[in-house]
């Protein structure tokens, strides 16, 4: 089957507020390019013998996802992927991060089905011929319920089925695929599964959500080693998902106690255990009623701390937090930083922050609720290399950073999203200001590469710079692909000078470095 898909001229992409005062320059050696995950695009729930993982049975729960959606069909990519290879051909992807479906290529977590390796084959080999380099995730949520039901990630045993799942994969794609991340955004698997509740599994524990942290870490130190050993020549590393935790009031101690948690419980969790091979101290201490010193056995922590090559950064905003919750003084002011897809009941995945409170930041949001912070992606790569990558000789590369908005379609479906264009115009500028500041970062890759399953929002939030029309499957690039697109052509970067158009409250614009005419690029 083919994708339909509609081209338009990369001039409909010049609107008055994002006329471009400067440009750029890219380094050469920086790598664009889009992200997607195996759930939330290739459909075909139970063909050619996939089993249901978590995100199944969790979507398939009533109450579990907005409106009742599944990824049963989501992009159906599973049979489209070859247009969906041609798509991001056509706009000059130069690296494509995708995941593998553990139940497909070990349906109910067992034995190696062929057919579901047959599949990802087909995709390497198309990614290849159109010379986009793939960037394999091997975990991107998608458990297989039949491990789930002897305990998923809070059992220990599910690291060595893990581990079974990544040789096989490799056994596959070890010739062609060079970058291998083990876990996508491990935070989100353990708390938001096990301790929230919003995702897949649907647990409500901050024991639980500790012994999956754990247990992750551990999947990805062993699946690294075992890779390793195989071929020395791989690049090796993990995602994490980071926020830039700030007190309301860095003058008070409580609000300063709440950003500590917040970057503790989050970002440093995983962080120290990987670059350091220990826990912090002071998460520890903030969870030492709930066990997760249990789980932890002798030599596990070598384990974790296995060198890596490569760390993802996915960044999407930041959290201003306090002791203290917050008082709303305008309607704007009402809106949560985030709030709860569906009226399911559901906790804070934080284990250990009772009473810690999000304040809004007083920064526009995106249609998540999401505050629009490009600076706190440069503050965040800054730390990252100082603190854990640098030192350790980890390059960094940006592997989700994107925007949801209303979008809203023409009548031929084509979406004018200034507000996107705008958004990744500045957080690649948020990057550019980091690489200046002496950061190695070596990539960037947009989420999504088109509209898909957003989790427990389901279609209800559209991330895509390419537009899905769930009913036909019909795929059109908007505004902001044709951008990126040029951006990618001409290795050169337009500053909006309009910054409120993407919601930034900062501008990272400066004078034309490169001292390009800015109006040629727009014709380019
Ligand atoms: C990240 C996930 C990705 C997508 C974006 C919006 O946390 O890794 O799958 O849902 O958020």
């Amino acid at each position: 089957m083919t994708a339909q898909t509609r081209t338009h001229s990369p001039s409909t992409v010049s609107g008055p507020d994002l006329v471009v005062a400067q440009t750029r320059s890219l380094p050469q050696d920086f790598v664009l390019g889009v992200a997607t995950a195996a759930y939330q695009i290739e459909g075909a729930r139970h063909e050619d013998g996939r089993t249901d993982s978590i995100w199944d049975t969790f979507a398939h729960t009533p109450g579990a996802v907005v409106a009742g959606d599944t990824g049963d069909v989501a992009c159906d990519h599973y049979h489209r992927y070859a247009a969906d290879v041609e798509l991001m051909r056509s706009l000059g992807m130069q690296s494509y991060r995708f995941s593998t479906s553990w139940d497909r290529v070990c349906p109910d977590g067992g034995p190696v089905n062929a057919k579901g390796l047959d599949f990802y084959e087909r995709l390497v080999d198309s990614l290849l011929e159109a010379d986009i380099a793939p960037w394999l995730t091997l975990y991107h949520w998608d458990l297989p319920q039949a491990l789930e039901d002897l305990g998923g990630w809070t059992s220990r045993s599910t690291v060595d089925r893990f581990v079974e799942y990544a040789l096989a994969v490799h056994d596959r794609l070890g010739d062609r695929v060079s970058t291998w991340t083990t876990l996508n955004e491990p935070w989100c698997s353990a708390f938001l599964g096990y301790t929230g509740g919003e995702h897949a599994p649907g647990g409500s524990s901050p024991a639980d959500g500790l012994a999956a942290a754990h247990h992750l870490l551990l999947a990805h130190g062993r699946t690294v080693q075992e890779l390793r050993a195989r071929d020395a020549s791989l690049e090796l590393g993990l995602t994490l998902n980071f926020t830039v935790a700030d007190p309301v009031d860095p003058q008070d101690a409580g609000d300063r106690d709440a950003a500590r948690r917040i970057d503790g419980q989050m970002n440093r969790i995983f962080l120290d255990p990987i670059f350091r091979g220990a826990y912090p101290a002071d998460v520890l201490e903030d969870v030492r009623h709930l066990g997760l010193e249990d789980h932890i056995l002798d030599g596990d922590l070598d384990v974790i701390s296995t060198p890596i090559d490569v760390l993802g950064v996915n960044y999407y905003n930041g959290s201003t937090v306090s002791a203290r919750p917050a008082v709303a003084t305008s309607v704007a002011d009402s809106v949560p930083d985030s709030v709860p897809a569906t009226a399911r009941p559901t906790r804070s995945p934080f284990p250990a922050a009772d009473g810690v409170h999000t304040h809004p930041s007083g920064l526009p949001t995106t249609s998540m609720g999401w505050p629009v912070q490009p600076e706190g992606l440069t503050r965040l790569l800054v730390r990252l290399h100082e603190e854990y990558a640098g030192p350790a000789g980890v390059a960094l590369h940006v592997t989700e950073n994107g925007a949801a908005f209303d979008d809203v379609p023409d009548d031929r479906g084509f979406v004018d999203d200034r507000h996107r264009t705008a958004y990744v115009r500045a957080h690649l500028g948020a990057v550019l200001d980091a690489i200046e500041a002496g950061v190695p970062v070596r990539g960037y890759f947009y989420w999504s590469l088109m509209d898909n399953f957003e989790w427990a929002w389901g279609y209800a939030k559209r991330f895509g710079l390419v537009r899905v029309d769930y009913d036909t499957q019909e795929r059109t690039p908007k505004a902001s692909a044709l951008d990126y697109a040029r951006v990618i052509a001409t290795r050169r970067l337009p500053v909006p000078w309009d910054l409120q158009a993407a919601g930034a409250s900062s501008s990272s614009a400066g004078p034309d470095r490169d001292g390009a005419d800015p109006a040629a690029q727009l014709q380019a």
